[in-house]
């Protein structure tokens, strides 16, 4: 089972540049057609959040749009960027995105996905109004008893806000709500395999409550690598990537294997595999 997961896209309408340098319509139609040229195909994406800049409708509509050429099946969880009804509104037909828990009269997504060998709990993190997030008690106590219910199943837990500090100092400001006891509920249940975020636009891995926490580079732009306290909050036009999470048992060994895979159209040699010794025959 391959999972290709995508982040952070912050789409703005096609002839708007983000913060006047970011062609996210361009990065997206480039990340759409990176992830179908795959060879094996991943089974399914996961996009965890951020999918547009501002949260209007005209962007989701784009958004469809431009994710619509994608072969595999998509799940989305939110990010602070993203405006939930609109959300929903452009992607009706999933049904998803209408499993909702709610904890003081806000309503916030989670759902599981069932149907693979790596069983996926998509979590809400987002705080509304909040560029920060976290987990409020109504879903800790929904993921707890979700994991209770199937401590054999491989899982992987995807959300938008990581759930520590990345080292990036603008970001490390806002601390993740409910933190403790997401890290408590996650060490209870050892069938975690991964938690996949997104927010920060770079690729972060650490040990979490004795599984593995990851975020992914973004689409749309990567914020400076400025490991400084005082960092600023900048971004930087590095080459946008996405994380390729395979489940194997390669070796007798079963084990999500994450890589990192580039999307940049460099002249010429693009995408074209050099041998090492001999000659490479067409996939
Ligand atoms: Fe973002
Ligand atoms: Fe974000």
């Amino acid at each position: 089972m391959l999972i290709a997961q995508i982040s952070d896209v912050h789409l703005k309408p096609e002839d708007v540049l983000a913060y006047g340098v970011a062609d996210t319509a361009t990065a997206l139609a480039r990340a759409v057609k990176h992830i179908n040229t795959l060879n094996p195909r991943p089974d399914l994406v996961l996009a965890t959040g951020d999918l547009v800049d501002e949260g209007a409708s005209e962007s989701y509509v784009l958004l469809r749009r431009l994710l619509s050429p994608l072969k595999p099946p998509l799940f989305i969880v939110p990010g602070n960027h993203d405006h939930k009804a609109s959300l929903r509104n452009a992607f009706h037909e999933h049904h998803y995105l209408y499993d909702t828990i709610e904890e003081e009269g806000e309503r916030f997504i989670c759902f599981t996905v069932e149907t693979y060998a790596v069983r996926l709990i998509g979590l809400d993190t987002v705080t509304p109004g909040e560029h920060g997030g976290g987990l409020g008690r109504g879903r800790l106590v929904w993921l707890d008893r979700n994991l209770t219910e199937r401590p054999d199943a491989p899982t992987v837990v995807f959300m938008h806000h990581p759930p520590f500090a990345s080292g990036i100092g603008h970001m490390d400001k806002e601390l993740f709500t409910g933190q403790r006891e997401f890290a408590r509920i996650i060490k209870k249940h050892p069938q975690v395999e991964r938690i996949l975020c997104g927010h920060v636009h770079r690729s972060v891995f650490r040990r979490f409550a004795g599984t593995i926490a990851s975020i992914c580079p973004g689409i749309g732009m990567q914020l400076d690598l400025d490991l400084r306290v005082e960092a600023p909050s900048a971004f930087i036009m590095e080459p946008p990537a996405i994380m390729l999470h395979l489940w194997t048992d390669l070796w007798n060994e079963p084990t999500l294997l994450t890589h990192i895979s580039v999307i940049e159209e460099h002249p010429g040699q693009y995408g074209v595999p050099h041998p090492f010794f001999g000659v490479i025959s067409p996939k």
